[in-house]
């Protein structure tokens, strides 16, 4: 099978890339990726000249290039990650997240549709675009949308376009919906990487509000794993919800990798809050167990420690990130980026 992945050079890409490459073998995995400030080539280092892995540099709201590479490649299937995802940066500046995010995922399904096959869409959402929940329940699949930051206003968008799709033209989509994941290669500006980061340089630890929001962890390689056996097994026109049954206080994630590096709950700070911050995210996970076998395979408490073991293994990797510095791994690989 030829699989057309979007945003592979990026957290989960890069993640699912080699999860692809080592847990199905006989896939071929096409990368699509506009190298934004998330998209890490470097990541990808070790399967570059893997014969089933392929990059194209591109942007997928460039409709004439998508329609080029989807042409040459003809995919079997889609799996669409490339996203902006950060929400405090749709806070900002949200014009970006709604050409990438709406746009861009309408473009993949014209071009896609273009193709005249069959082929399955797996459009990989958030849970972020439920919206909030109080102190109790979780979110199924069946739960209204009610996003409330222009990041999950965009991702619940783009889901509509992809249910549309199936509705109006037939198309085989699957939506996954997942929550807050954690491990390598992720961009630390994000709450579990940041921390680490700046814990290991002494630093200052950004606290939002009062640390008070929960939300519900999945170590990178379980939704690797989901997304995969979705993609196999899924039953057209669905949702998933994916999620780690993990629910945790911003506040005890920080105590909880402060003591792992044995640094003082001193550099904690309480900051001003995000505005409109979600309260709670919580998955109910059940029917992507019940319908495909699916269920998680690492525990927080094992999968944390081995995640800051990765970043501390990896100094290099973040200082890289953070100056900047990774940003020319392309220029001096391939040439050119696509926007300067
Ligand atoms: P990320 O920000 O780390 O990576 C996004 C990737 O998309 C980058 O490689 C970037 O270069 C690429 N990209 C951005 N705009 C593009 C464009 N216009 N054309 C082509 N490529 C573009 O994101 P992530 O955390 O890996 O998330 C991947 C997907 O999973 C997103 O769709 C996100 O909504 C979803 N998701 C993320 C989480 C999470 O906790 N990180 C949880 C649930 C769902
Ligand atoms: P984040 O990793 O940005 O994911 P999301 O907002 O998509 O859930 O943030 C996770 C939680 O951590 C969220 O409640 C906001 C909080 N947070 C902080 O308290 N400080 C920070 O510096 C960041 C980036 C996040």
């Amino acid at each position: 099978m030829r699989v057309l992945l979007t945003g592979g050079a990026g957290f989960i890409g890069s993640n699912l890339v080699y999860y692809i490459l080592s847990h199905r073998i006989d896939w071929e995995v096409i990368n699509v990726d506009a190298l934004t400030y998330a998209g890490n080539l470097e990541n990808l280092k070790a399967c570059e000249t893997n014969p089933k892995y392929h990059f194209v540099h591109a942007d997928i709201t460039d409709t004439a290039k998508m329609r080029d590479v989807f042409e040459e490649y003809r995919p079997d299937a889609v799996m669409h990650l490339a996203a902006e995802s950060h929400v405090d940066r749709s806070v900002f500046d949200p014009l970006i997240f709604v050409r990438t995010n709406v746009l861009g995922t309408q473009v993949l399904l014209d071009e896609f549709r273009r193709l005249g096959g069959d082929g399955r869409f797996l459009q990989v959402s958030t849970d972020e675009v439920y919206g909030t929940l109080g102190a109790t329940g979780y979110f199924t699949e069946v739960t209204p949308l009610s996003p409330n930051s222009p990041y999950s206003a965009s991702k619940a968008g783009s889901d509509f376009l992809v249910r549309a799709a199936h509705e109006t033209h037939k198309m085989d989509t699957i939506i996954t919906r997942c929550s807050n994941n954690y491990g390598p290669y992720q961009f630390p500006e994000k709450l579990i990487p940041l921390m680490i980061a700046n814990a290991v340089e002494g630093k200052p630890l950004p606290v939002y509000g009062k640390g008070l929001n929960v939300r519900d962890w999945l170590f990178v390689e379980d939704h690797c794993a989901a997304l995969a056996t979705v993609l196999e097994k899924g039953r057209s026109g669905e949702v998933y919800n994916i999620g780690g049954n993990n629910e945790r206080k911003n506040i005890d994630i920080v105590r909880m990798i402060l003591k792992e590096l044995k640094a003082p709950d001193s550099l904690i700070r309480f900051v001003e809050d995000r505005p409109g911050h979600d309260l709670r995210y919580a998955i109910d996970a059940s029917k992507i167990e019940r319908e495909l076998g699916w269920s998680p395979r690492h525990t927080f408490e094992e999968a944390l420690p081995l995640t800051i073991r990765w970043y501390l293994d990896h100094l290099d990797w973040v200082s890289r990130v953070k100056s900047g510095e990774y940003l020319k791994y392309y220029d001096l690989q391939y040439g050119k980026r696509l926007k300067e």
